[in-house]
């Protein structure tokens, strides 16, 4: 059977680095990538969906018979504070969406990612188990717990092939993300960059886990082709990359940009990071699927000042547009 892949959030800081990645893999006309609006100047097929109407999914799914969905549309864990019956409805609608119109057209894989943000303070924050106890302390972490067991259920009941993980911090040069609590650790290489100031809303200590882009992105292609039979978690498996502290990256950055300023401002999401691991125990990803991480915080930090560094000398339009 031939492969046709749904990307459901394409626009997003992972969807859109992924659908690059799945496009080279799959072929273009393969990939149907869909968000609520279509980016000016995509490559590759386009299709607007908004995820809360079961209809429209189902329908771009029919007309392309697609066989794999990719299901990264939500709220991320700092702006799902702001409204937070309005982030469970959308979390949880989104995905109950995929899962229905994923099970009555036999969707042969979905993805379904989950996050570091179902754990709380029940959990051990050092080293945290893959079957940790889960008691999230945001929406957005209560929706991706109350989603892996609704991921596990439609495998149970339907055996339908649900795979996930549960991202740390996500760092690229590729993409800006929106709306986390980790994504300080974007910014502030966009800062050092353009030699700017940076005011951390995390406090220097705040270790939390991190990994690469690029690794995510093979972790996740890793663990969407690994034969069905190797997969023995279906509610999300844990992967780790690299822990750091603002403190660490900005010691870090210095040696290549020594007069670096940064000030700490710690808000909210110096809450939601406080309860959250430091460390993550991945061994059951590297067991089943082969999960191992390449990117170290040297590395990450090399690549990310020297993409940056050669997209701000692109011109101002590509300057505004890493800026929004
Ligand atoms: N990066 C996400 C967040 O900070 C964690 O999944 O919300």
């Amino acid at each position: 059977m031939e492969t046709v892949v749904l990307i459901i959030g394409a626009n997003g800081q992972l969807g859109s680095v992924l659908t690059a990645s799945l496009q080279e893999k799959y072929g273009m006309d393969q990939v149907i990538a869909s968000d609520l609006n279509k980016p000016l100047n995509f490559d590759g097929v386009f299709e607007v969906i908004d995820a809360t109407d079961k209809n429209r999914i189902e329908e771009v799914v029919v007309e392309y018979q697609v066989t794999q969905i990719y299901h990264l549309a939500a709220i991320l864990s700092a702006k799902g504070e702001e409204n937070p019956l309005q982030t469970w409805d959308i979390n949880m609608k989104t995905l109950f969406n995929v899962l229905e119109v994923s099970r009555l057209n036999s969707i042969d894989r979905l993805f379904f990612p989950s996050s570091i943000a179902v754990f709380g303070e029940g959990a051990p924050l050092e080293q945290t188990p893959n079957n940790a106890y889960l008691d999230p302390a945001t929406v957005y972490g209560i929706s991706k717990a109350a989603g892996e067991n609704w991921a596990q259920y439609y495998f149970l009941k339907y055996g339908l092939d649900v795979r996930s993980i549960r991202y740390p911090g996500v760092i690229g040069y590729q993409s800006l993300p929106g709306g986390g609590t980790t994504d300080y650790a974007v910014d502030i290489y966009h800062k050092a960059v353009l030699k700017e100031e940076f005011s951390c809303f995390l406090k220097e200590d705040a270790t939390l886990p991190m990994v690469f882009m690029e690794d995510a992105i093979r972790a996740t292609l890793e663990l969407m082709e690994a034969p069905k039979e190797d997969i023995t978690i279906r509610t999300s498996y844990n992967i780790a990359g690299i822990s750091f502290s603002p403190a660490e990256v900005v010691a870090e950055i210095r040696k290549l940009y020594p007069e670096f300023k940064v000030r700490y401002a710690p808000d909210f999401r110096q809450d939601i990071a406080s309860k959250w691991p430091k460390s993550i125990d991945d061994q059951t990803a590297r067991d089943d699927w082969g999960w191992k991480p390449k990117f170290d915080l040297e590395m990450i930090t090399s690549t990310m000042i020297q993409k940056l560094k050669e997209k701000y000398k692109m011109g101002s339009k590509n300057h505004k547009a890493l800026m929004l």
